[in-house]
């Protein structure tokens, strides 16, 4: 069991947008424990955020030459986690240290692990591809598997983003929606959409042929959106419980190159997102809120609630269901 477990953590986590971390030091929290993320002499450092001396923490201190300072005794630690100095101390300095964890950046964005991952870590649905990047991070009051669902479910769209993702009007067509899997995996596939009304498609979408949403194991979700000449536009998210209550998200916003044009639209796309983000902030904080009044309540599973249960088994390490079972369905989107 606590082999399965440590494997588990053998994996890269996406934490922090590297722009975030320049001259000061960096508090996160990585299930529930705190990491300080800082510019060590080596590169990227990451540290369990608490000086052992008297167990402030380290990232309210500052950096001095690519070693984290205490703020309160001016021990010094290098990016390796050794206690370097202790001022006011002659003589042979003992052996401290504090607990050091993988970290690099890829892209941007800062990547950390509580094990020993091989290999590099998974970036974006376009990775190697010619296109315009935005990154962008955000914080919400929810669970992960909520959020994954969230950015994944399309039926809300008509509701919570009227106006910006779907049109104003009421209209609806068939659609077909595949969903396949496989291990850490699973996806839909919608088909037969028509001509997006919303504000975001019609300033930065033409036809729209299909659009995909996808989990990856761990937390990680992420829609494209796909015209006749290929994607148009995706985000890739990278989720993560930071503790009980909130979720903090970093990503990227992906957009086909296209000149001038697709500078054009990539400048656009991000306050959009964030308007979009905001209202899916504010229906998941509503949830989280509610969740707590008793009588204990577990969700509904509707039956347009297409990846739910698939999320949940690859959360917990399972094969989803899809990967045996592949299905289709028709809605009215
Ligand atoms: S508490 Fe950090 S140096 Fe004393
Ligand atoms: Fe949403």
């Amino acid at each position: 069991m606590s082999e399965r477990r440590d494997r588990a953590k053998d994996h890269w986590q996406a934490v922090a947008l590297s722009a975030d971390i320049a001259k000061r030091p960096k508090r996160i929290l990585l299930d529930g424990s705190p990491l300080v993320l800082f510019r060590s002499a080596q590169g990227i450092a990451a540290l369990f955020d608490r000086c052992p001396h008297r167990l402030v923490e380290l990232s309210t201190g500052k950096v001095v030459g690519g070693e984290i300072e205490c703020p309160y005794h001016g021990w010094r630690y290098d990016g390796e986690g050794r206690c370097t100095a202790i001022p006011g101390h002659v003589g042979a300095m003992p052996h401290y240290r504090v607990r050091r964890y993988a970290a690099i950046e890829r892209d941007g964005i800062v990547f950390v692990s509580s094990g020993t991952p091989q290999g590099e870590p998974y970036l974006h649905c376009m990775q190697g591809k010619d296109i315009i990047v935005r990154r962008v991070r955000s914080s919400t009051q929810s669970t992960v598997i909520d959020v994954a669902e969230n950015i994944l479910d399309a039926t809300h769209t008509h509701f919570t983003h009227k106006g910006l993702l779907r049109g104003l009007t009421s209209k609806r067509h068939l659609v077909r929606v595949e969903v396949t899997g496989g291990e850490g995996w699973v996806e839909a596939r919608y088909t037969g959409e028509d001509r997006q009304q919303g504000l975001i498609s019609r300033l930065l979408e033409g036809e729209r042929t299909k659009t995909i949403g996808r989990f990856r194991h761990p937390g990680i979700a992420e829609l494209e959106y796909w015209g006749k000449d290929g994607l148009v536009l995706a985000t890739t998210f990278h989720l993560r419980q930071a503790d009980d209550r909130t979720v903090e998200g970093v990503g990227w916003l992906i957009g086909r190159r296209q000149g001038l044009l697709g500078e054009l639209k990539a400048l656009a796309f991000k306050p959009l997102f964030t308007i979009a983000l905001h209202q899916d902030r504010r229906v998941l904080k509503s949830a989280s809120d509610n969740a707590r009044f008793a009588p204990q309540a577990l969700p509904v599973i509707g039956p347009l609630d297409f990846l739910r249960c698939d999320i949940a088994a690859i959360m917990e390490g399972k094969m989803p269901p899809a990967a045996d079972e592949p299905r289709v369905h028709q809605i009215e989107l």
